[in-house]
């Protein structure tokens, strides 16, 4: 007698290869029928062979990925799931693609995916630069741009956006986010949702977003990567939980679990957040991929044995797809015939991955138009987009005297001294993940600054000092440059393969080469203006008393030096604003603006700095001045289901025209689980022209706004007192019965 379990098993596995579709049956190939009933007819017809390959990700192309050297998979499996593919142009991706329409029993497509993070070819500023804009549409028709360069050249799914909160700068992944608070993170996560997958999946112009890194990746231990991160569940879900729920509401396709062990049970095996938070209570249709190697990675973590033990802990905790980890193509079948994987589990996974398929219409149009890379790639309307976006990133910290901008000076009378290791290193301005971005395409910092100040200044230039090492041979004729100009602009700060994944820093502040060539130049006594291309916040607690401006150019990716040059002539008003504190030092970490109470607030202080931070979350001048009314409440107390509208007016009291950030704040200052100082929960970026007041509106709805969350998500709202603030400025409200 054979067996149950054999029995079961050849019914589910012989069966179905004979279960062809009689003459006329309506079946997964037709476009007609809803996608459900398509997912359900083709799982039917499935074996499990088919169905556990389509829980695989290989790779495909030249794999550039330092971090993530894999064994080449020589024959790829023409029914894979889905392949990283490597390559800038579709003809390698419809190769394979087409051995997966005709070679296998049930042409089922093939899903390409890659790190568009912050552009395919034309590249974008890096994520931390984009949230200091402040404009989450730009952000939004970037990822949109991208999304269609990524398309047309055989990419339908980014593993992108990254929403990791993170408040270390040690973390070189800090560049990838969105900086350090939930609101923020989560807004512009909707916005590039929005951007990258559009209302229509199956166009030519979307591809299928993916969250990550799933989730609390950004609260690794000292900074240091892959590690331990300790998260309570309050933390959980007050900090690291919210861009995700955001993400998807927003109708995120996937989710991508991150390597980091959270409070003892890793993020690729977690069944409280990949299944009870992610599918059960959020409802999320879409499915979740491991990070790079990451299933076969809970061995070195400490929870599995071998690869078999580590699949059975991804998959029974509700993780679908394994990234390159060879553990599920290799163990999913026995696990099954052993019963320590439900064939539900495994059922529910595939037709998470079939789902987001037939939404990409790769059933119907599973190729690529293969077009010329100058009809897909660098199109004009992405570059100026660029451009703008780029310019809004940029954040002037300080600009003593006003240094800046730098006008009314005359070719042959005054001449500005350009120096630093960025100046011939512009490449360097691309940033880390830069996808098929190329540093020569970057435009050079030599190049903007002379078109910009062509008639209007005599420039030198001088690398005069390198990034870090000990070679101060260039210093004696920079110091020399700098005594023959009226005024020296440094650009200094990092290598882009200084920060990102694998990235990590014991400190974040400029390298001691950097530092000494800074006070040098300083000793010269001509007034000095420091640029900063980095990926992290910086410590300049020795710097900034040196500098009479500071401006954060960030990396901003293919414009490279034209934006800040705009901005240093005044060409562009700089509106950027910190979406990141900047501490005075390392020790300071962490340190972010919505910080928990303490005790004894004028207390505990460090005895050799002052506690506060260098430059504070929101924290960007401008070359105009704003005058702030006082914030004006529709109604001082309401109940908890009605709404009211807080107003602030802004004039601009200068002479340019200023795109100014009104961060609207609110405190709760006290509730039975103790809350942040204060928290962001909404902002708007509007133009304001010299002498005009614009009025920025928040409508407050209290179960949205004031509300906060236990340990295990459960949102409350006390009534009582609360306040909303915008900069120094706040005004009570009151939640009554
Ligand atoms: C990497 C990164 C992840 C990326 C993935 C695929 O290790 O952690 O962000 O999407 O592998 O390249």
């Amino acid at each position: 007698m054979m067996k149950t379990k054999q029995f079961l098993f050849t019914v589910f596995c012989v069966f179905p290869l004979f279960a062809q579709a009689d003459e006329g049956e309506r079946t997964y190939k037709d476009a007609t029928l809803p996608i459900e009933e398509r997912v359900d007819d083709l799982l039917g017809r499935m074996t499990w062979e088919e169905k556990i390959l389509q829980l695989n990700q290989f790779t495909l192309g030249n794999n550039d990925n330092v971090n993530n050297i894999e064994k080449e998979v020589v024959k790829v499996p023409a029914g894979i799931g889905s392949l990283i593919y490597f390559s800038e142009n579709p003809e390698l991706r419809n190769e394979m693609q087409r051995r997966a329409m005709e070679e296998t029993r049930l042409g089922i497509p093939i899903l390409f995916g890659y790190d568009v993070i912050h552009g395919f070819r034309t590249v974008y500023p890096i994520s931390l630069a984009q949230a200091c804009s402040w404009n989450t549409d730009l952000v939004s028709r970037a990822c949109g741009m991208a999304a269609g360069e990524a398309r047309r050249s055989g990419v339908e799914w980014t593993f992108s956006p990254m929403i990791d909160v993170a408040r270390d700068g040690r973390w070189g992944r800090i560049s990838e986010g969105y900086g350090e608070d939930p609101y923020t993170n989560a807004a512009f996560c909707v916005a590039s949702v929005r951007g990258y997958q559009g209302d229509d999946l199956a166009s030519d112009k979307h591809v299928a977003a993916c969250l990550k890194h799933y989730v609390g990746y950004g609260a690794s231990e000292a900074g240091r990567d892959y590690v331990y991160t300790e998260i309570s569940r309050q933390t959980l879900w007050d900090t690291y939980l919210p861009p995700y729920e955001a993400g998807i509401r927003a109708g995120a396709s996937t989710v991508m679990s991150s390597f980091n062990d959270i409070s003892g049970v890793p993020a690729t095996c977690n069944h409280y957040t990949l299944t009870e938070i992610l599918k059960e209570r959020w409802g999320m249709e879409g499915f979740v991929v491991s990070d790079w190697d990451a299933v076969e990675q809970l061995i070195p973590q400490g929870v599995a044995a071998d690869r078999k033990q580590a699949a059975s802990l991804a998959m029974n905790a509700g993780l679908d797809m394994d990234m390159v980890g060879h553990c599920y193509d290799r163990h999913l079948e026995s696990l099954i015939r052993e019963g320590a994987v439900s064939e539900e589990k495994v059922n529910e996974a595939v037709r998470r991955v079939l789902r987001l398929k037939f939404r990409l219409g790769l059933f119907e149009h599973p190729y690529t138009e293969e077009m010329p890379a100058a009809q897909r790639l660098l199109q004009p309307q992405s570059k100026d987009l660029a451009e703008r976006l780029a310019e809004e990133t940029i954040v002037l910290l300080k600009n003593e005297g006003q240094v800046l901008p730098l006008q009314g000076f005359q070719p042959g009378k005054n001449t500005i001294a350009v120096m630093g290791p960025l100046v011939d290193a512009s490449g360097e301005l691309l940033g880390n993940w830069s996808a098929h971005g190329r540093m020569e395409e970057v435009c050079p910092i030599r190049e903007a600054m002379q078109e910009e100040f062509d008639g209007k200044a005599t420039l030198l230039f001088h690398a005069g000092c390198p990034f870090d090492g000990e070679d101060k041979s260039g210093f004696a004729e920079a110091l020399e440059t700098a005594r023959q100009a009226d005024v020296v602009v440094l650009f200094m700060g990092e290598k882009r393969l200084w920060s990102g994944e694998n990235c990590v820093r014991s400190t974040i502040e400029l390298p001691a080469i950097q530092e000494d060539f800074i006070r040098q130049v300083k000793e010269v006594g001509k007034p000095l203006v420091l640029v900063l291309a980095n990926g992290r916040p910086l410590g300049l607690h020795r710097v900034e008393p040196l500098c009479d401006a500071i401006v954060e150019m960030w990396q901003p990716g293919i414009p490279g030096g034209r934006p800040v040059s705009g901005v240093l002539s005044g060409r562009v008003n700089p509106s950027g604003k910190l979406c990141v504190t900047f501490p005075r030092t390392t020790g300071q970490i962490p340190i972010y603006y919505n910080r928990r109470q303490s005790s004894r607030p004028a207390l505990g202080k460090y005895q050799d700095i002052p506690s506060t931070p260098l430059y504070e979350f929101g924290h960007g001048l401008s070359y105009t001045t704003y005058r702030y009314g006082e914030i004006k409440l529709s109604r001082q107390t309401v109940r908890e289901d009605e709404s009211l509208t807080a107003e602030i007016a802004v004039t601009n009291t200068g002479h340019l025209a200023g795109a100014e950030t009104v961060h609207w704040f609110i405190t709760d200052p006290y509730s039975r689980i103790s809350r942040p100082v204060r928290e962001l929960k909404y902002f708007e970026k509007q133009l304001i022209q010299p002498g005009e007041t614009k009025i920025f509106r928040f409508e407050i709805h209290p179960m949205r706004d004031l509300s906060f969350v236990d340990s295990d998500g459960k949102r409350f709202l006390e009534k009582g007192t609360y306040y909303v603030q915008v900069k120094d400025k706040r005004i009570k409200l009151e939640i009554d019965e």
